[in-house]
């Protein structure tokens, strides 16, 4: 496992930005898997600088994404969506192919059939390169939220009050927080090549120093990256606090 301390979010973003272009240098039709949520946003902008900056031409063309989970109930055109957050701080801004980015369809009633269609998905597209994951407060990934066991594949999760409590932030009132999400599962994210994780700010510290230096545990979900061959942290100092 390799750490990057930085002094603060907009260096975590500009690192973690980094690592991302040079996947996509290397491997011009990398399958990304990527994350929502507020860590991820500066590494988007960078990303975006870099793609429309005539110097530098970062080329997505050839890019497939893989999104990590979509809230039950919500559609694209809703703004809180996550589908809806992926167009408008990164795909609407770059040379995607729209068709060659997947978030899971929020709006199908039935579960297995999402999840089952999403791990599909994920298969056809030869499997995630790299995959992009925020931390929650609790140690969630994706929304693997803690529990007893590890979730497996793509299934639907009941988001903790801590999620909804922590997500409330993004709607109206807490009312409105979908309380399901499908997500993807931990073998899904196990099996991604590389994973790169970003965390900023206090609210991260215990989580963070619980997943990298405590035991393996489907308590905190993210413990599980200790057993992955390939993962980076990119954390600010006030994450890696603990550390
Ligand atoms: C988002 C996701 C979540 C977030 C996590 C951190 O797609 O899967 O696991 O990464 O909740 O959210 P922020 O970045 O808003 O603190």
């Amino acid at each position: 496992m390799t750490i990057y301390r930085t002094a603060n979010y907009d260096e975590m973003s500009r690192t973690a930005a980094n690592i991302i272009a040079g996947q996509i240098r290397l491997k011009p039709d990398s399958v990304l898997g990527l994350a929502t949520g507020s860590s991820p946003i500066g590494l988007y902008q960078n990303l975006i600088e870099w793609h429309q900056n005539p110097k530098i031409t970062l080329d997505f063309s050839k890019i497939t994404t893989i999104n990590l989970d979509e809230y039950c109930g919500l559609g694209p055109q809703h703004p809180q969506s996550y589908r809806f957050f992926m167009n408008q701080h990164l795909f609407n801004h770059i040379n995607i192919d729209k068709t060659h980015t997947f978030v899971p369809d929020g709006l199908e009633p039935d579960a297995q059939k999402a999840c089952l269609c999403y791990d599909q998905a994920i298969a056809q597209a030869g499997g995630i390169d790299l995959q992009l994951l925020g931390l929650g407060n609790n140690g969630h990934i994706g929304f693997n939220e803690p529990g007893d066991a590890f979730p497996c594949g793509t299934h639907c999760a009941d988001l903790t009050p801590s999620t909804v409590e922590a997500n409330k932030r993004f709607f109206t009132c807490e009312a409105d927080v979908p309380r399901q999400a499908y997500t993807m599962g931990i073998r899904n994210i196990l099996q991604a090549k590389k994973i790169l994780l970003i965390a900023s700010g206090k609210a991260k510290a215990d989580a963070l120093h619980a997943a990298l230096y405590g035991p393996v545990t489907p308590r905190i979900p993210a413990s599980i990256l200790q057993l992955h061959a390939d993962v980076t942290i990119v954390a600010d100092e006030e994450a890696l606090g603990g550390c």
